[in-house]
């Protein structure tokens, strides 16, 4: 999906191979990469990186990337800059400040008039080894003349710094990062690419790095082995970054560099080598997201901002995509012939987290309507099962970010096996995207909060529009295709409508948040909007959910029914709806409180439940897309209510580089 700005016409780069393990052997120090896992190695790390180099103060430009890149990771954050061109006898010439805590604490230990015009920053996430200011990159070596950043797990970092000791290298930091930084200045003879390309030899494990070096002022070395990290070709300066967020402020050309590659820069120039040396030619891509897209514009929070979003980021996921001649979809980027789509006989979904739960509704449509087999399967699940590839699947590689490890690695197997695989992405030129044989980007503009919101809906209106294109190659009518095209069109501002429910939900969150189970249920495509609404309940306000499929709390969930315990049901408006509101009675008659969404006007609903909230009449097969806002609202102000933080929640990251 290389940098493509818009809608039909998706161009996918070809795929470049996942090398799994580097060539090349390294002059003095052994080769370790193949030595087992270190536990310390479990160290995970989803964080974000950004380098400048150009004429401007660069720690300001780092503070406010840094800023950006907050959302990926966020107990530590830190700079180094050089401290100007003039630096004393024995004095360090690399500055380090790292911290502890949110950008906010690293702001505040930087000097407002810092000199220095290039240097690189970080912001960490760990679940394991000590969030100190210590831990927090960049890391130096001993010398302190070399200052490293790193996304990423170093496996083999505990034989390496064992054998860096051994060499008179000094640790400070419990990291396996930093045995990078050693490694660099132990390979350095005055050319800081050499180096770095030296000590990536050695490395079994996953990174996106960025190095300096005190001799070469003005110089940034990037690196990129499963963690992503783009350039920023500025005027008369260079960036990099983790997440084109860091980038967008200053430049809105960039390049995405791939597996194995390894960029050296300077303000006016950069250079793309592979591991082999060869040199390899940039490919210049414009992004499209404006910046504003990534402010918070007047909200509270981005998580407020992106629900409230929805009706225009599902408007944009449709925009162009709607054959209203033929009463179907147009899907460019899928890259497929029609005849190719037609022979397509089963469809398989792999995904995590929230893009699973689009991809679990997409495939039930996929069956309903285009009759075809269709199974969503969680990525962490497929990668290690000994999946049998079928000829004539097609397997879509469902994700917000583009990034999830599970879901590249699961994809990866797919593709070694023979099967093609195609992107659902949102991110622009992200790995799955680039990786991917071909796919649809969903367009919801960036989605900052940890929480996925209007991803989600718009990965649904990816899945509507493929539905679409499916059924009316087999037997769906073009009279179908139109009603269906017709109720599609309308989902935005059917969207826009529940969204005006947020005042009504507010005072039932305010009403429920204290309690500390919730029961989700719903059937048939309302069945994984359940899970949805679970998940977005558990993962920012901590309260525990479970969702469940209505018609099987009687075989064991209403074992937790009681007065404590309420359940929110979500009622369908077709032949289900009975079914449902027996199962409401069930709930009911066991002292249950009930929060039921159903539509608008069921006086049915309204005189069972405790709390009645009346979503927009949509057809059926539609009431997924109303059903959602109300769902994120109650969890958002939940979350409100319980006084946490609901952009950044604790224990979690945007993109889950890790397995
Ligand atoms: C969503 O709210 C979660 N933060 C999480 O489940 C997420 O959907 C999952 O990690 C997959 O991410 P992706 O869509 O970027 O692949």
């Amino acid at each position: 999906m290389t940098g493509e700005a818009r809608g039909d016409s998706l161009s996918y780069s070809a795929r470049l191979p996942f090398e799994e393990a580097r060539a090349g052997a390294v002059s003095r120090l052994p080769d370790l990469s193949g030595r087992g896992r270190d536990a310390a190695g479990k160290e995970l790390l989803m964080c974000g990186i950004v380098g400048y180099t150009g004429q401007r103060q660069a720690s300001r430009i780092l503070v406010e990337g840094l800023k950006r890149l907050e959302y990926r990771g966020y107990d530590s954050a830190g700079i180094a800059v050089r401290k100007d061109e003039t630096v004393k006898e024995g004095e360090a010439p690399l500055l380090v400040i790292k911290k502890k805590g949110k950008i906010a604490e690293l702001r505040k230990a930087v000097p407002k008039d810092l000199p220095g015009n290039y240097g690189i920053g970080h912001t960490r996430w760990a679940t394991h080894g000590g969030v100190t200011d210590v831990n927090a990159h960049p890391h130096l070596d001993t010398a302190g003349r070399v200052a490293i950043v790193h996304n990423g797990i170093i496996e083999n970092y505990a034989p390496l710094k064992e054998m860096l000791e051994n060499d008179g290298a000094v640790f400070a930091s419990d990291t396996d990062s930093e045995v990078i930084a050693h490694l660099v200045a132990y390979h350095y003879e005055g050319d800081l690419e050499s180096a770095v390309k030296a000590a990536l030899r050695h490395l079994k494990g996953t990174y996106g790095i960025a190095a300096v070096h005190a001799d070469e002022p003005g110089r940034i070395v990037g690196a990129r082995n499963g963690s992503p990290l783009v350039i920023g070709v500025g005027d008369g300066e260079m960036l990099l970054a983790s997440d084109v967020t860091a980038l967008l402020a200053h430049t809105t050309s960039v390049v995405y560099l791939n597996d194995g590659e390894v960029v050296s820069m300077s303000p006016r120039e950069f250079r793309i080598s592979d591991r082999d040396d060869r040199a390899v030619d940039p490919k210049i891509d414009l992004v499209t997201w404006k910046l504003d897209a990534i402010e918070k514009e007047g909200f509270s929070s981005y998580m407020e901002k992106e629900i409230c979003e929805q009706p225009e980021s599902i408007a944009r996921a449709l925009s162009g995509r709607m054959d209203l001649e033929y009463g179907s979809a147009k899907l460019g980027g899928l890259e497929l012939s029609k005849k190719e789509l037609h022979a397509i006989e089963r469809i398989r979904v792999i995904a995590a987290g929230t893009s699973w739960h689009a991809g679990l509704v997409g495939c039930q449509l996929m069956e309903s309507v285009a009759r075809l087999p269709a199974q969503a399967e969680l990525a962490s699940e497929l990668r290690y099962r000994n999946p049998v590839v079928e000829p004539n699947s097609l397997y879509l590689a469902v994700s917000q970010s583009g990034e999830t490890a599970d879901t590249l690695y699961a994809m990866r197997e797919i593709q070694r096996r023979g099967g093609s695989v195609l992107g659902v992405c949102n991110v622009v030129g992200s790995t799955i995207a680039r990786e991917s044989d071909g796919g649809i980007y969903v367009h919801s503009g960036p989605e900052i909060a940890v929480a996925s919101t209007k991803a989600f809906t718009s990965q649904l209106a990816a899945f509507y529009l493929l539905t679409l294109s499916l059924a009316r190659l087999h037997d769906m009518s073009h009279h179908e295709g139109d009603r269906f095209l017709k109720e599609l069109k309308a989902v935005p501002e059917a969207v826009g409508r529940s969204l005006l429910l947020r005042d009504r939900i507010q005072a039932i969150a305010k009403r429920y948040a204290h309690h500390r189970d919730f029961l989700f249920l719903g059937r048939g495509l309302l069945y994984p909007i359940a899970l949805e609404g679970a998940l977005k309940l558990k993962e920012i306000s901590y309260i525990h959910a479970e969702g469940y499929a209505s018609g099987e709390i009687k075989h064991g969930p209403i074992a937790l029914v009681s007065p404590e315990t309420p359940s929110v049901f979500l009622v369908p408006n077709d032949h289900l709806r009975e079914k449902t509101i027996s199962n409401m009675r069930e709930i009911k008659a066991r002292g249950g409180p009930i929060i039921a969404l159903a539509e608008e006007g069921d006086e049915d609903v309204a005189a069972i439940a405790d709390e009645f909230i009346p979503v927009p009449a949509v057809e059926t097969r539609f009431q997924p897309f109303v059903m959602v806002p109300p769902l994120q609202f109650f969890s958002y102000f939940c979350a409100l209510e319980r006084g946490c933080d609901v952009d950044q929640p604790r224990n979690l990251a945007k993109s889950v580089t890790v397995e």
